[in-house]
């Protein structure tokens, strides 16, 4: 009768926890993948020259222990890498995880750690291929957990409380670092070293965190999420497309060996407003006749990359990139050419995501 008594003691007690976890805070998921929020320096000074991913998701939550107070919070390892090392591969596993946790009732957002070097790209790749309005949150440091004045606990409190806020749902992925919070499509990495690097350089940040709570200020203006068109639940790679990189005399050869490499798709970071010089335009022009998909973007960081601006892209039949950088132009070529290789289907994803 006694161990009866006792069982039934534990299992209300156990229930009862859960209830008030359950009932009290959302339940935010934490899927780390490396990086310098997860990085080791050999001295508590060491800001550069560190190692990343090295601290695992159970002792960067044990760090944050103001986390339990904004949410009930879980840790995946998903991966253990520099953002350096993120593939395609990667992405396509990360988004499906994402959407199969998103899919339970008792995960209410999702903070993804992550290495600063791509994470804008991992952000937006994620904007086009989560199917949900809860919170996705990205965050990364830029000093290892070791440094003094490390940014990694401060960075992930903001980024659980905002995945654990009403206000960010519906918003599409938001990346939180230095108590701003900017949309995927456009923030970038902008400097190599400070805490400040991770800018909305055309449009400005769609809002502040404030002692955890966030303050937003405007909403991104392209379709994300469950307005995207791109499912990749079905998928196992994506279509092969690159990037090359224009300056005072560029060559065809990078262009040359993408063709040959049999890739889909190029996309060109043109200099200004996504000029062609005359040997890269002819490589470009031959590689459009072999069936490659072409894309004019701009080494520049801001502006818009105007259709028929610098290239007469009816006759050339390219694709601008509007105001994408160049390496968010490739994430959307990718996922477009999943669904067509019509370039006036593709004109209007660049015009629409
Ligand atoms: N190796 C870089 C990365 O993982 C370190 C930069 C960082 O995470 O801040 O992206």
């Amino acid at each position: 009768m006694m161990i009866q008594t006792l069982r039934l003691t534990v299992l209300s007690s156990v229930l009862l926890s859960a209830a008030v976890m359950a009932a009290d805070k959302p339940n935010v998921m934490i899927l780390a993948t490396g990086g310098t929020i997860a990085g080791t320096g050999a001295t508590s000074t060491t800001t550069v020259g560190y190692t990343a991913a090295k601290v695992g998701v159970e002792r960067l939550i044990e760090a944050v222990p103001e986390l339990k107070n904004v949410a009930n919070v879980k840790g995946e390892q998903v991966f253990q890498i520099a953002s350096e090392n993120m593939t395609n591969d990667h992405w396509l596993k990360l988004s499906k995880r994402v959407n199969e946790l998103l899919a339970q009732r008792d995960v209410d957002g999702i903070v993804i750690t992550h290495g600063t070097d791509t994470l804008e790209e991992t952000a937006y790749f994620l904007n086009l291929t989560v199917k949900s309005k809860k919170p996705v949150v990205l965050v990364g440091a830029m000093r290892p957990s070791t440094a003094i004045s490390a940014d990694g606990p401060i960075n992930l409190y903001n980024a659980v409380a905002l995945a654990s806020s009403k206000d960010a749902a519906g918003r599409g992925v938001l990346v939180s670092l230095n108590d701003q919070i900017n949309a995927a499509r456009e923030v970038t990495k902008t400097n190599t070293m400070t805490t400040d690097t991770f800018r909305s350089t055309d449009l400005g940040a769609l809002g502040y965190m404030v002692s955890g709570k966030p303050v937003f200020y405007r909403g991104t203006a392209r379709k994300h999420t469950t307005d995207s068109e791109f499912d990749i639940s079905k998928l196992d790679k994506l279509p092969a497309v690159n990037v090359v990189y224009s300056y005072a005399n560029a060559t065809r050869t990078a262009i040359d060996a993408f063709v040959g490499a049999g890739d889909e798709g190029i996309v060109h970071a043109g200099t200004g407003n996504g000029s062609l010089s005359t040997p890269v335009k002819a490589a470009l022009t031959e590689a459009r006749k072999k069936g490659m998909i072409v894309v004019r973007s701009s080494r520049t960081g801001t502006g818009i990359t105007a259709r028929n601006g610098e290239a007469n892209d009816d006759e050339l039949d390219f694709v601008a990139a509007d105001n994408l950088s160049p390496q968010k132009a490739r994430i959307l070529l990718m996922l477009g050419l999943t669904k067509t290789h019509d370039t006036k289907a593709l004109q209007r994803m660049f015009m629409m995501y």
